[in-house]
């Protein structure tokens, strides 16, 4: 294969703090709203805890290694807000920001790139109890106190920030990603109004990078997939047309215009679901220009004409929390609008993720024509059931190929002038599912333990290590 992948490309993979570092109640780390919800995943589906996860905390040395091993240029991680400042504001953690500080070093020790992802999921408990976290503008000025500490700290080290991780999937599961009283639950508009202030947040943190970073360089890690209509048939065509503007390019814009996307906007009005915005904040969000988009890509989606029946009924995505395929709880519906459906076309995971490497070359192609900024990867993989061998080996052909056709489909997009900056799928190393607990694996480094037994957390090089090492050795050639 022809390679457009310069000597700077940054190849890598990524994790979230909540995900892999465990360590969630030592050291002067207080709860995130994630340890909460998680504990209730355990008790509700046996998944298992973000207490000990992966127990990076206590491997990072020998995990940068593997890395090293491996090749990376980069790694993107994620900051615990509640390890540096356990009640979300005041007075910082001095061991939390010390391990960041140690993290960091022994990346730069090793010429590996730390990307910084300031917020994945992991909102401080502490401030859910003061006033409901996201729920509440406050937690805006309570982000800026955090973020303007840690990009302070981190400005000389560290040159690519991204700010929240995937607001388009927040939205989407919004009781999974941040803690809603059930009493709230039933209420939509609260979904836009908590993505109106990651707005705000988002747009502080970027001002702050510009202003604080040298040479520093910022933007959103958008959770992502391109909507194909499920039929020819015109009306299929403009319901994936509506949902691309509601699932897509309401973030898009965003981030690269500084405004809401017209056509979301309407219809979120005409359902009484669009946020409150209060003066000054759509300058504030303009102010905050992103220098590029990390994209988050696992599959493509597909929408059909979903008349308006009267019902009003809306719903959003369902999960699968079997592991079994065709056992997704639902598809999101906007009567009148749009309704996601199953792409007849695609195989899926075994937890009914569609599989599609072009979609990333789609993906890539369409936000480039429209925005003509720079773009990365900052998760891209394939989740699977993976079985340790007696000799302590993972056969992990099933990830090589998936992860082998989207970087092809990378690289064709990149034969057409997109510029990519960084490939750093998902993930480094096995970690807790944000769904499924540990039993979904995506790492090239096999963590062995289970949902029950968090064992030692021993680490173990799957095939698709070797694999990598390859591809990055030989700087995206060999595939
Ligand atoms: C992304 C998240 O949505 O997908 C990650 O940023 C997550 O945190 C990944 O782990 C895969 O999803 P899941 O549910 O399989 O863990």
């Amino acid at each position: 294969m022809m390679s457009n992948f310069s000597s700077e490309f940054l190849w890598g993979a990524s994790t979230s703090a909540y995900q892999v570092e465990g360590a969630a109640s030592i050291d002067g780390k207080k709860p995130s709203q994630q340890d909460v919800i998680n504990k209730d995943s355990y008790k509700k589906f046996g998944f298992a805890t973000a207490e000990i996860a992966s127990d990076q905390y206590h491997h990072y040395k020998e995990d940068i290694a593997l890395m090293k091993e491996m090749g990376f240029k980069a790694y993107r991680f994620s900051i615990a807000w509640s390890r540096v400042f356990p009640d979300g504001v005041g007075e910082v953690n001095e061991k939390g920001i010390q391990y960041y500080r140690d993290l960091i070093n022994e990346l730069k020790k090793n010429d590996i790139e730390p990307i910084i992802t300031l917020y994945h999921y992991d909102l401080p408990w502490a401030l859910v109890e003061k006033y409901g976290g996201w729920l509440d503008r406050q937690v805006v000025k309570d982000f800026e106190y955090y973020a303007r500490f840690i990009i302070n700290e981190f400005k000389d080290k560290v040159k690519y920030w991204t700010t929240i991780n995937e607001q388009s999937i927040i939205v989407q599961y919004w009781t999974q990603k941040c803690y809603i009283p059930q009493e709230l639950q039933g209420n939509n508009q609260l979904r836009y109004q908590i993505n109106h202030h990651m707005n705000l947040a988002h747009a502080i943190a970027c001002k702050l990078v510009h202003e604080l970073v040298p040479n520093g360089l910022v933007g959103a890690a958008l959770g992502y997939s391109p909507v194909y209509p499920l039929s020819s048939k015109p009306e299929d065509v403009m319901a994936a047309q509506n949902a691309h503007d509601l699932r897509n390019a309401f973030y898009l814009d965003i981030y690269f215009k500084g405004h809401y996307t017209k056509s979301a906007w309407i219809y979120l009005e005409k359902h009484g679901l669009a946020p409150n915005i209060e003066a000054g904040d759509m300058e504030l969000i303009k102010e905050g220009y992103s220098d590029f988009l990390a994209l988050n890509y696992y599959a493509s989606e597909c929408a059909k004409y979903c008349p308006d029946n009267g019902t009003k009924q809306i719903r959003y995505s369902g999960v699968n929390r079997s592991g079994k395929k065709g056992e997704i709880s639902g598809f999101e519906t906007h009567p009148g609008f749009y309704e996601m459906c199953k792409n007849p076309n695609l195989d899926t995971t075994d937890w009914d993720w569609a599989i599609d490497p072009t979609g990333l070359e789609y993906m890539f192609r369409d936000i480039y024509t429209r925005y003509e900024k720079p773009l990365m990867i900052t998760e891209n993989g394939l989740g699977a059931y993976d079985t340790l061998t007696m000799d302590g080996k993972v056969h992990d052909d099933y990830r090589i190929h998936y992860l082998r056709e989207h970087i092809k489909a990378m690289n064709r997009a990149m034969e057409y002038g997109v510029e990519v900056l960084a490939y750093c799928p998902w993930s480094a190393i096995d970690l807790l599912s944000t769904s499924n607990g540990v039993k979904k694996r995506y790492g090239f480094i096999y963590v062995d333990r289970t949902d029950d037994d968090p064992k030692e957390c021993k680490r173990l090089k799957k095939d698709s290590f070797y694999w990598y090492k390859k591809v990055i050795e030989s700087n995206g050639e060999e595939l």
